[in-house]
């Protein structure tokens, strides 16, 4: 089921790779206030549903453009969820920062994740039990001793009301770091903790799709991912923190006022 995923995920790329070539023609609509869709996110989504149907045409689908598929409920044994462009407004803009996120559940177990980045040609995938992979090596996360030892990421989706507390968390955080990054790819920021390239990340009102993939990822690279109370229920709530062990619970000591 990885191998198909990762094929969808290929399709979806050579879709946003051809396009990016020439972003004047691409087709962009605004869902809400700078919550951005473009024909691309759609015929991206497409090509990942049609690969994974082909190869499993039971399984249920909730995708971030088309919506859950009719067969898709609690009890689905199989439903891939699916992010064609995580950084869409990076996309529209050619800011080379988006990625093409899909993940398995299982149950409600989250067991597969692909992350495709098609800029650095990053593939990044995890398989429940069996460790997380950047281009078929072994990622972990890196696990620094302290926050004051290390770089985070966080970001702030479209959602204008929510943006003073933003910047009161930032303000919270990034003097007691190397310094907060925001790059704009929920998927990415994760995929990037998983494989030590960030030592964190937070963000609020995200949705299931943005980071379903992630979270298998740092979880199979040795990070912990959880909401801002460290709660587990972060894919439905929306909330999350991911960090290695020791910076995610100093994490979740200064941000849990905002839970
Ligand atoms: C967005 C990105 C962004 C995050 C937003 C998401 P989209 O997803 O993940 O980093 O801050 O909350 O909506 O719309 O580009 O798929
Ligand atoms: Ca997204």
């Amino acid at each position: 089921m990885l191998n198909t995923a990762i094929k969808a995920a290929r399709r979806a790329a050579t879709v946003i790779n051809r396009a990016s070539f020439d972003l004047d023609r691409i087709t962009v609509s605004e869902k809400e206030h700078n919550n951005f869709v473009t024909d691309i996110d759609q015929a991206a989504e497409q090509a990942i549903v049609e690969t994974l149907l082909k190869a499993y045409p039971d399984h249920a689908i909730l995708g971030e453009e088309s919506g859950p598929s009719k067969n898709l409920n609690d009890e689905s044994e199989y439903a891939w969820i699916i992010d064609p462009i995580d950084g869409t407004t990076n996309f529209i803009h050619g800011y080379p920062n988006y990625c093409i996120s899909i993940a398995l559940q299982q149950k409600g177990v989250i067991t597969q994740a692909v992350i495709y980045d098609p800029v650095r040609n990053d593939l990044f995938t995890a398989t429940k039990g069996a460790g997380a992979y950047l281009n078929d090596k072994r990622i972990r996360v890196r696990n620094p001793d302290r926050l004051a030892k290390a770089l985070i990421a966080a970001n702030h989706g479209p959602e204008p009301r929510a943006l003073a507390e933003f910047l009161r968390m930032y303000e919270t955080v990034h003097p007691r770091c190397h310094g907060v990054r925001a790059s704009g790819s929920a998927a990415l920021e994760l995929a990037n903790v998983a494989a030590g390239r960030s030592d964190g990340y937070f963000e609020k009102g995200l949705k299931v799709w943005d980071i379903a993939a992630g979270a298998l990822l740092v979880t199979e690279a040795g990070g912990i991912v959880g909401e801002f109370n460290g709660e587990s229920e972060y894919l439905h709530k929306g909330d999350i923190i991911a960090a290695g062990p020791k910076v995610f619970a100093q994490m979740v000591t200064l941000l849990a006022p905002f839970a």
